[in-house]
C-alpha cells in the first residue's frame, strides 16, 4: 500500500497514512522528507513496531543525530532524550513557544517525537508555522525586519548553574562552548526557499542595532505571531503516535495541563546547518506557501447583500 499524505489545516500539518517506520525504505523516506518540507509537521499514527533503533535510523536519514548538552540523555543512547513526566517529576519548561536549541550556532533541523504513555486528558503539543506567519505580515513590516539579526541564549537552563562555585564554573565552560549565536530574524528555508520568522521567546535575547526597548517591542510583536490560530496545528497524541517537525520554520509549545498524570515520550533530533537569512535589498518573497494568508485584495465584484437582491 502506498503512502498517503493528507493535509490537516490550511497552512500547516499533514497526516501520513500507510507508513510503517519499522520498515522504512528510500522511496518512503523521500515522500516523508518532501511532505515535511511542505507541511512542516507530520503526524504518523500507530507505529507500534517502531523501536528506538528504528526511530534513530529514521532521524539519521535526515543527517547526523545531535546530542542535547543540558537535558538528561538516555544512558546507552545519548542521542535520545526521554521526556518522562509524572507526579514525582513535573514537566520541564516546554509551555513556551520555541524551536529546539536555537542557542546553538546550528540548531537541529528536525525533531522526531514518539509517544509511549499518554495522559487520559491533556498533554497535547501545539505547533505554529512561522512561514505562514511571515506571509501574514504586511509588506511594510517585512521590509522593516528584512536583514535583521537576533542573538540567542540558553537562558532557560541558566538557573541550573546557580548555587555553588563549581556550578558557576561549569556555566562559564558552557558559555565558552556555546557562545551566543546571531541568527537571522527572517530565515530562508534551505530546501523550500520559503522565508520564516526565526525568533522565539525561549531563546531569543535581542535584535542587533536596535535600542533595548525597540528590540523588546519588536520581539514581542514577532513572538505574538505564533499565537495566531490560523498558523497553528494542535496534535492529540495516542500511544505510538510519531510526530516530526521542521525546526527550521516552525515553533512548538507543550501545554502543561496534565500534571500529575504521566506522559512519556522519546525524542530524537537531527544536527542542523547554520541558519541563512535574506540578504541584499528587500524583494518580495516569490516562493508559494500552503494556502493564502490574510488576502488583502477584495474580490472585484462584491456579492450582492440580501437587501440589494430584494430591492
Ligand atoms: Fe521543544
Amino acid at each position: 500500500m502506498g503512502l498517503e499524505v493528507i493535509p490537516i489545516n490550511g497552512f500547516i500539518g499533514a497526516e501520513i497514512r500507510g507508513a510503517d517506520l519499522a520498515r522504512l525504505d528510500d522511496a518512503m523516506f523521500k515522500v516523508l522528507h518532501d511532505a515535511l518540507v511542505q507541511y512542516e509537521v507530520l503526524v504518523i499514527r500507530d507505529q507500534k513496531a517502531m523501536t528506538l533503533d528504528h526511530q534513530m535510523a529514521f532521524g539519521a536519514r535526515f543527517g547526523p543525530l545531535s546530542i542535547h548538552p543540558f537535558s538528561p540523555n538516555m544512558e546507552d543512547k545519548p542521542e535520545v532524550i526521554l521526556l518522562d513526566y509524572s507526579a514525582d517529576h513535573p514537566a520541564a519548561r516546554t509551555d513556551i513557544w520555541h524551536a529546539d536549541e536555537t542557542f546553538r550556532p546550528n540548531p537541529p533541523i528536525v525533531t522526531i517525537l514518539r509517544a509511549r504513555i499518554i495522559p487520559e486528558r491533556g498533554g497535547d503539543t501545539c505547533f505554529s508555522s512561522m512561514t505562514a506567519a511571515y506571509r501574514g505580515l504586511s509588506e511594510r513590516m517585512k521590509q522593516h525586519i528584512h536583514g535583521l539579526e537576533c542573538q540567542h541564549d540558553f537562558k532557560p537552563w541558566r538557573n541550573l548553574f546557580e548555587g555553588s562555585p563549581a556550578l558557576r564554573a561549569k556555566l562559564r565552560e558552557l558559555e565558552d562552548e556555546f557562545p551566543n549565536p546571531w541568527h537571522p530574524v527572517v530565515r530562508v528555508h534551505p530546501v523550500s526557499g520559503r522565508r520564516a520568522i526565526y525568533v522565539n521567546r525561549q531563546f531569543s535575547v535581542r535584535i542587533k542595532g536596535l535600542k533595548s526597548d525597540e528590540s523588546a517591542a519588536l520581539l514581542e510583536f514577532l513572538y505574538a505571531q505564533a499565537a495566531v490560530p490560523e498558523y497553528q496545528l494542535r496534535v492529540k497524541w495516542q500511544p505510538d503516535t510519531v510526530v516530526l517537525w521542521d525546526n527550521r520554520s516552525l515553533l512548538h509549545y507543550a501545554p502543561h495541563d496534565y500534571y500529575p498524570q504521566r506522559r512519556s515520550m522519546e525524542r530524537v533530533t537531527v544536527t542542523g546547518d547554520i541558519p541563512i537569512g535574506v540578504t541584499g535589498e528587500y524583494t518580495p518573497e516569490t516562493v508559494a506557501g500552503n494556502g493564502m494568508v490574510n488576502p488583502t485584495e477584495a474580490p472585484k465584484k462584491p456579492p450582492k447583500r440580501h437587501f440589494e437582491r430584494t430591492a
